[in-house]
């Protein structure tokens, strides 16, 4: 068997966008047949909310949809960088905050989400925390299609 592909979903808090991508991600590669070739978490860049479970707003948009979000909130560790291949950050706040702390050898490692979004490449996720429930809704959805996209590029990469 090769080695899973490790993939690290980082948000701020890790309670909404990184969850959800955990999630989503995880369905649809279990849907597709190829959930062994893959590692899969989420993290924050902020520990406030370490420990707690995903945002119950953020628990119900994804369930409407399907899927069902998991896991207790940490913060993004240093051995995180090494351990993952693939650091991918839901907003640019957070990819700043990830180039800024990772050791050099694992700065290929890190960049958006959203570069494998066919609709809106390298745009940032919105941080719904703030806003109405139509922002988890649209959190869930661009997490939906890039989720797709992301398993294709992941396997195509890995094949070379
Ligand atoms: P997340 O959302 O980064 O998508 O998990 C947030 C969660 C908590 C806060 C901000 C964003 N907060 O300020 O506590």
């Amino acid at each position: 068997m090769a080695a899973p592909i490790r993939v690290l979903f980082v948000c701020l808090g890790n309670i909404c966008r990184s969850p959800t991508a955990e999630g989503i991600f995880r369905a649809v590669v279990k849907a597709r047949g190829v959930a062994d070739r893959f590692e899969i978490d989420s993290a924050g860049t902020g520990a406030w909310h370490a420990g707690e479970s995903p945002d119950p707003r953020m628990t119900r948009a994804a369930k409407k949809a399907g899927y069902r979000l998991a896991g207790a909130a940490r913060a993004v560790h240093a051995e995180d960088y090494r351990h993952f291949d693939h650091i991918l950050a839901m907003d640019a706040e957070n990819l700043r905050t990830l180039v800024g702390r990772a050791p050099e050898a694992a700065q290929d490692k890190i960049r958006m989400f959203r570069d494998h979004d066919p609709d809106g490449r390298g745009e940032d996720v919105p941080d719904p925390y703030y806003g109405g429930p139509e922002g988890f809704d649209n959190v869930v959805q661009m997490v939906e299609r890039t989720a797709e996209q992301l398993v294709d590029d992941l396997l195509e990469a890995a094949r070379k």
